[in-house]
């Protein structure tokens, strides 16, 4: 049984692709044993909790240093101790600990085909304003291994999805989650831990 801990920062349409996977088969040998929070009011704590998913919010304001925050995230996952680890919208530096602790059981869903429209900066609404300003006829998704660099791990898998003329930035993002996104990252874990069998 592949267990895993999903981090989340907000909606988390991608962690309820994760839950509905599991639930119909989709994604294979797979528990879901924890979801973390940096947000007390990211949705995604709710469809955890709507799923009996413990549920745990670590946000860096509630710590009176960053080294407090680091020390009760790292506590958590210890605690939780997954075989996996799956940020799905997480928008927290993750300490270097952490990526040294759980090397290549770490992995990230980005919305856009790496290299393209990622690093520093580039999350959020923010990656499809810049596809649609550079003018690019296709973008999609990319589901690839967190190291100590910003999305430059290996890549594990992409999914291309065509920008329409028109499109906005929001328009974008939803045809990139639902074409994309949401595909990917049950697969990817799927295989995961299929592999893991
Ligand atoms: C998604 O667009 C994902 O690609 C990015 O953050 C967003 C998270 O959305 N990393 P949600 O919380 O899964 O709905």
């Amino acid at each position: 049984m592949l267990n895993i801990v999903v981090c989340v920062s907000g909606g988390g349409t991608n962690l309820q692709a994760i839950i509905d996977g599991v639930k119909n088969g989709a994604i294979r040998n797979t528990k879901i044993v924890g979801v973390i929070s940096n947000n007390a009011g990211a949705y995604a704590l709710n469809r955890a909790k709507e799923n009996e998913i413990p549920g745990f919010c670590i946000s860096p304001k509630n710590y009176e240093n960053r080294a407090a925050f680091n020390e009760a995230f790292l506590d958590k996952l210890a605690e939780l101790n997954p075989d996996l680890i799956v940020l799905a919208g997480f928008l927290v530096i993750l300490p270097e600990q952490m990526i040294a602790t759980y090397r290549d059981r770490i992995i990230n869903i980005h919305p856009s085909l790496i290299p393209s429209f990622c690093g520093t900066g580039y999350y959020g609404l923010k990656v499809h304003e810049e596809a649609l300003k550079r003018g690019v006829k296709v973008t999609g998704a990319t589901v690839h291994y967190v190291d100590e660099g910003t999305d430059t791990g290996r890549i594990i898998a992409q999914k291309a999805v065509e920008v329409l003329d028109g499109d906005t930035p929001e328009v974008l993002q939803r045809r990139v989650m639902e074409q994309a996104e949401w595909i990917i990252l049950p697969k990817a874990i799927d295989e995961i831990a299929m592999r893991e069998e």
